[in-house]
């Protein structure tokens, strides 16, 4: 277990890189099981993002808000019934530490609105997000009327916990943030960012068992590529998710969401 993660509620998770230009977006998890998100947090575009300074995200222990001997942060729920709720005090406690006029407070839940690329992009202009992992049956709906600002789902299912819906959103979040992916053009030219699903990518070599790369790819011909992604992007939208089409403005601009690659395999 991390010792940086249970013996203190408010270091950064990573030491930082100096800050680029615009201040790092701060993101609180809040959660009775610190050790969960570490893995995924020290891991590949999330760890250079904190690495880099994009982002600060602090695993806050919700039993450093418990008050009694056994540091408890669940009750068995009013009216009987199976599991336990997570009870308002220590809670509270901690959102009255954390928060400030800037903070939005996050509760994920299968009750919540549901997110998605949009929803991903407006989170990521945000200053500090706390996210609130719930476990168990739920949390007393005190917490849900009176002190959390936004309830998000990440589908109709139901997980164990809170922390894997937030990582799945803190994902989503910190690859937008400038700087946060290697390439700047990556997260602008992805999936839904512009309303389309993504083009097929390649990479060496050009002949795989037979399989070939599309040739218009090794032509060099970057207006014909962009042109060719943009039709893929195009025809596999209309394929797979219709409906995203229908939310579409006629007219995307090509040029700006289908560049050919800067960077492309020196040798095929
Ligand atoms: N917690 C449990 N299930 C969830 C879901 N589907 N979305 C967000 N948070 C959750």
């Amino acid at each position: 277990m991390d010792s940086k993660i249970q013996n203190s509620s408010s270091q950064p998770h990573q030491t930082l890189a100096p800050p680029l230009s615009s201040k790092p977006l701060l993101i609180d998890l809040l959660t009775p099981f610190p050790e969960m998100p570490s893995s995924i947090l020290d891991s590949s575009i999330l760890k250079k993002a904190q690495t880099r300074g994009v982002v600060i995200i602090r695993i806050q222990n919700l039993r450093n808000w418990a008050t009694d001997r056994h540091r408890t942060v669940d009750d068995t729920p009013y009216g009987g019934g199976p599991g336990m709720v997570m009870k308002i005090e220590p809670i509270h406690r901690a959102l009255q530490d954390l928060r400030n006029p800037s903070s939005l407070v996050i509760c994920p839940s299968p009750q919540g609105a549901q997110f998605n690329q949009q929803k991903a992009t407006i989170l990521a202009r945000h200053p500090h997000l706390i996210f609130l992992c719930g476990h168990y049956e739920g949390i007393d709906q005190r917490v849900l009327d009176h002190l959390v600002d936004e309830e998000i789902s990440i589908g109709d299912y139901v997980l164990t916990n809170g922390v894997l819906a937030s990582l799945v959103i803190i994902d989503a979040i910190v690859r937008l943030l400038p700087g946060a992916l290697g390439d700047e053009l990556s997260a602008s030219q992805d999936s839904f960012q512009n309303g389309l699903l993504d083009y097929p990518h390649y990479t060496r070599p050009a002949n795989y068992n037979g399989w070939q790369v599309p040739s218009v790819l090794l032509s060099g011909n970057h207006a014909a590529i962009a042109a060719w992604r943009y039709q893929q992007a195009l025809e596999r939208t209309r394929h797979l998710r219709p409906d995203l089409l229908e939310k579409q403005s006629p007219s995307i601009p090509l040029q700006s969401v289908f560049h050919s690659t800067s960077n492309p395999p020196s040798s095929i």
